[in-house]
């Protein structure tokens, strides 16, 4: 019976990189994965297609509508969605290879199969053609990650009525797109197919876009996204999908009461959130605490059984890449008698649709809430020498510090290249920066960044260039 000092279940960002930095602090490890590949959502089915064709649909739409503008003339572009699916997959192979590579260079083996833990310290794996075998560990992480939120009623069958993995992999831009659900994969995904050519229409629950991001940025992207096409209707829910000869048939009710509305459809995207995944870990029989579906865990990533942990969209917290990647390294870090520890103020989210929406640390309507005094800063890609040149003129940079000691409590950016941007924020919120010393950093001019420095500029209303 093989015996690690650590095995981790799933090899989503999560796992691999906790595996990985594991495997540097001497721990003997292992990982245990039921997909063929390693990666996760994430780089399966997730972020890395996504962005995959958020960027060939992008270059498509660019060749449409915006290289004439910069005396770019070139012919109508023609759609090969071959190829450009094509890219994708090449993309997703290309980095869970990669991941495989990773994982032998650090001397970490790899099981493929279901993961069961048995007892604590045991975990059994079901293989695909059935076979079993036991491992056992001093301790073991859970980084089972999550997946697709059910919505009551509509069911999702990958070709007409979709979850963001059927969206990825459709044959042809469906001309009427419903999407369920204005929150990231509605509207990143619902970009991909609006600009190959559907008619989008998103029919979100709450009366806006995005919840959970900047008030104002969500209501500048609305309008954004209504120029590009988008039809929105907010406050009201999908009660019922039918499938009929002429497609499909939607009906939507408003959330305040009222009489429901049909709508037609080609395609429907689900997009509803995502849901913590435990299946077949034997949670249960263990007796581990949960808390809506998620497993509950202390401040050091402990679960209430000895040597039981968990990481990633499986526990609390934004369901993000790079905060699984954060939590698995803090938790090898721990596990390897270091100081593991995640800095929960100063993740970030980004949007990558056009413009990107980057956003850290507080909104507005959060410091509201706590009762926080904040001054604010704002500035305008209109204003931007490189945005001009770029034609990238639309959107903003928000700052948001501590109206006392100016220390930046949040930033927020919709713009071209905002995901990039967002960067220099975090690691100002990292060290506790103020507003004066972000306005007090050279940017190299011309670039977007030059924004982010007069927003904190603004702060105290010295921007120049407003
Ligand atoms: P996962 O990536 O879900 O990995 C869990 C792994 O565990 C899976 O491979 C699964 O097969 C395996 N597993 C589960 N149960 C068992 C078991 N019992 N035994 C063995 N293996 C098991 N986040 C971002 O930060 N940026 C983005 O741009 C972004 N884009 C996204 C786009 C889409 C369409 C979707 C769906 C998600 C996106 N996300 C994005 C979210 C991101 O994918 C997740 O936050 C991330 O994958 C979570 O990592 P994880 O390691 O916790 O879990
Ligand atoms: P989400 O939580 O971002 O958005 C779901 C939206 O659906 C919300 O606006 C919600 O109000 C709405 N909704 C819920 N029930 C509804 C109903 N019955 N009818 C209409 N609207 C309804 O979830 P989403 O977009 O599915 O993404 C899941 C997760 O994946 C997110 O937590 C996100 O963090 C992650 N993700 C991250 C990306 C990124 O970082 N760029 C990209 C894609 C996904």
């Amino acid at each position: 019976m093989p015996t690690y000092d650590l095995i981790v279940i799933g090899t989503g960002p999560g796992g691999y990189v906790c595996a990985i930095r594991a495997a540097q602090l001497g721990l003997k490890t292992a990982v245990v994965e039921k997909r063929k590949t390693h990666g996760g959502t994430c780089l399966n089915i997730g972020c890395i297609p996504s962005k995959a064709l958020l960027y060939a649909s992008e270059k498509f739409e660019e060749a449409e509508h915006d290289l004439a503008a910069l005396g770019v003339i070139v012919d109508k572009p023609q759609l090969d969605l071959q190829i450009m699916m094509k890219h994708k997959d090449d993309t997703v192979a290309a980095n869970v290879n990669g991941v495989g590579f990773l994982l032998k260079k650090h001397k970490v083996d790899a099981f493929f199969g279901l993961g069961t833990i048995k007892a604590p310290g045991e975990v059994e794996v079901k293989a695909a053609d059935g076979s079993t075998q036991t491992l056992t560990a001093t301790n073991i992480v859970i980084a089972t990650g999550s997946d697709v939120a059910p919505l009551p009623g509509v069911e999702i069958d990958e070709k007409s009525i979709v979850s963001s993995t059927g969206a990825l992999s459709l044959d042809e831009p469906p001309e009427n797109l419903l999407v369920v659900g204005a929150g990231v994969i509605g509207l990143e995904l619902g970009s991909v197919w609006s600009r190959l050519g559907s008619k989008v229409v998103v029919v979100e629950f709450l009366d806006r876009i995005l919840p959970g991001m900047d008030a104002e940025v969500a209501r500048q992207f609305q309008r954004i996204l209504e120029k590009q096409g988008f039809k929105f209707l907010l406050g009201h829910k999908v009660e019922k999908i039918d499938k009929t000869p002429e497609g499909l048939r939607a009906r939507i009710a408003p959330v305040a009461g009222g009489e429901a509305l049909t709508l037609q459809a080609d395609v429907a995207l689900v997009a509803i959130g995502r849901r913590p995944y435990t299946d077949g870990l034997g949670l249960e029989a263990l007796g581990v605490a949960m808390e809506r579906g998620r497993v509950v865990i202390d401040e050091k990533f402990a679960t209430n059984v000895p040597g039981l942990y968990a990481i990633g969209d499986v526990v609390r917290g934004p369901m993000l890449a790079h905060k699984a990647e954060d939590e698995g390294i803090a938790v090898a870090e721990l596990l390897g008698g270091q100081h593991g520890y995640v800095n929960y103020e100063a993740i970030p989210g980004v949007v990558y649709t056009m413009p990107e929406i980057a956003t850290v640390g507080a909104t507005e309507e959060e410091l509201k809430a706590k009762g926080i005094a904040y001054k604010v800063g704002k500035f305008p890609f209109t204003a931007n020498g490189r945005a001009r040149a770029m034609r990238h003129m639309d959107g903003f940079v928000k700052i948001l510090a501590d109206a006392t000691t100016d220390r930046v409590l949040g930033v927020h950016i919709i713009g071209a290249g905002a995901g990039e941007m967002i960067a220099e924020a975090c690691v100002l919120i990292e060290f506790g920066g103020s507003a004066e010393d972000l306005a007090r950093t050279s940017h190299a001019h011309p670039t977007l960044s030059e924004a982010v420095r007069e927003a904190a500029m603004a702060v105290d209303k010295m921007q120049i260039h407003l």
